[in-house]
């Protein structure tokens, strides 16, 4: 692998930092973060916004000079097509995202009901629906309409964990062994999703799929300096921390 290859990694905003840790754990590539606080949530708007904001997330990193992509946004993974990439001018084997790796590398129990939690614009795709289908799953379905939002916009851990609960309920509800966090935000409160799951008695585990796209990344074979280069649209207090945080 060439050495002056980098890795771009995307998202609307500070959801991407918790793809970048699984990254970073198992590469030494060089990484440039780009995180559009300005205009998130991506979740609640409509797909042509959505394609056009890919669009331009992809141009910024292309400008900085990335080789390889990584799209760490699910919202914007189920509406990334070979033929936007093209248009892009990005080629396949240098990009991967939430829902390609998820496919590729994710192995489930056949009959299991998994939920997959995620924002509206990525379960109205029916991607998730569709690749877990494949793999011999019951996918169920809950869209948290808020708290991507929630969690760029720094509400209070009490407004979080009351957001957080209603998706357990549901998966208490539908029998749900396993959740899928299919928004990158949500791990960033694993830990409140933890102490709903012990507050409620709900007996499954939660899926983070970036294990999957850091698998990936694994393959592309990029060695580098651990170099971590976060770039956002508009500095939030919540970019800053994570920045703080993950560097
Ligand atoms: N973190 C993103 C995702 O995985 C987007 C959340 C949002 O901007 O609504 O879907």
């Amino acid at each position: 692998m060439k050495e002056e290859s980098v890795v771009g990694i995307f998202d609307s905003g500070v959801g991407g930092f918790t793809v970048y840790k699984k990254i970073k754990e198992v590469t030494s590539a060089n990484c440039i973060y780009y995180g559009d606080c300005l205009n998130a949530p991506y979740g609640n708007k409509e797909e042509f916004e959505i394609r056009e904001l890919i669009k331009a997330d992809i141009l910024f990193l292309e400008e900085k000079k990335v080789t390889h992509f990584v799209n760490a946004c699910n919202s914007m993974s189920v509406l990334t097509t070979d033929a936007l990439l093209q248009e892009s001018g990005i080629a396949t084997d240098h990009y991967t995202d939430m829902i390609r790796a998820f496919d590729k590398h994710a192995v489930c129990k056949e009959g299991e009901i998994v939920l997959v939690v995620a924002t509206s614009a990525t379960l109205r795709s029916g991607v998730y629906q569709d690749v877990l289908t494949h793999k011999g799953v019951n996918a169920a379905v809950y869209a948290y309409t808020d708290l991507a939002a929630a969690i760029e916009n720094n509400r209070t851990r009490e407004e979080l964990l009351t957001i957080v609960e209603t998706g357990i309920v549901y998966a208490k509800e539908v029998g749900a062994t396993s959740i899928i966090y299919g928004c990158t935000h949500y791990p960033l409160i694993h830990g409140l999703f933890l102490e709903v799951k012990e507050k409620l008695g709900w007996q499954g585990e939660f899926i983070d799929p970036a294990i999957y796209v850091a698998q990936e990344v694994r393959v592309w074979g990029i060695t580098g300096e651990h170099g971590f280069c976060p770039y956002s649209s508009k500095d939030t207090a919540v970019f800053i921390k994570n920045v703080i945080k993950f560097v």
